[in-house]
């Protein structure tokens, strides 16, 4: 069965959880990935802090890599280096992706249990995340403070989200928690190109606890 037929029969499932019928549009996956540095740019060249992970080999999350448009590109940026880990609720789209990507670490499990899920794999300190989540996970555990927990300092955390929503109470909360997780987050580009047209968040400089 091709991806799209896999992705509206697991919509059918469980709509507000997979929240699309559509796999992630080329312009959206380069718009997501474009604020991360994944071509092993040196430390400097990113104003890294001491003791940063090599960028050289970044570690890379995706939390709900869905039908994998974002696991393939990461994974083609990537060549080889570093880390590259995908986390997708969905077993089926899971199990999809781990048998299209043996080379990357995909877990089925729910983003919320991300430390614990990195620890299991002993990663303690990520450098890019990216987000496709929907709302709904949101909504169920505190993302963005889980993600500022686990990124290196000079580590990007970018989020898909739909456009022209902003004022809906999900996607006001949405960038209020991302506000008080990290202490800078901008909006990116819109991609009209995509269906429904999205916008991607961009967070950086991680508070911890
Ligand atoms: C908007 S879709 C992303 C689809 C992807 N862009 C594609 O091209 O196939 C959201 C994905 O997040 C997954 N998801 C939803 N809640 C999740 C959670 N709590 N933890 C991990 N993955 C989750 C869904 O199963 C779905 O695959």
């Amino acid at each position: 069965m091709n991806d799209g037929r896999v992705l509206f029969q697991e919509f059918l499932r469980a709509p507000t959880r997979v929240a699309t019928v559509t796999a992630s549009s080329d312009a959206l996956v380069a718009a997501l990935l474009a604020p991360h540095r994944l071509d092993g740019a040196p430390d400097a060249e990113r104003g890294a802090e001491p003791g940063a992970q090599p960028t050289a080999d970044p570690i890379v999350v995706e939390l709900g890599a869905g039908t994998g448009r974002v696991t393939d590109a990461v994974a083609h940026r990537l060549g080889g280096r570093g880390r590259h880990i995908a986390v997708e609720i969905n077993p089926v789209l899971a199990a999809r992706l781990a048998g299209r990507h043996p080379d990357v670490t995909v877990v089925a499990a729910d983003a919320a249990g991300l430390p614990t899920v990195l620890a299991e794999h002993g990663v303690e300190r990520v450098d890019a995340i990216v987000s496709l989540l929907p709302w709904s996970a949101y909504a169920a555990a505190p993302v963005p403070e889980l993600a500022a927990g686990v990124l290196a300092p000079s580590g990007t955390f970018t989020q898909v989200t739909l456009r022209g929503l902003h004022l809906l109470p999900p996607a006001r909360r949405q960038l209020r928690d991302l506000r008080e997780a990290f202490g800078e987050v901008t909006g990116g580009a819109t991609v009209w190109q995509n269906l429904p047209p999205a916008r991607i968040l961009i967070a950086r400089s991680p508070k911890r606890a």
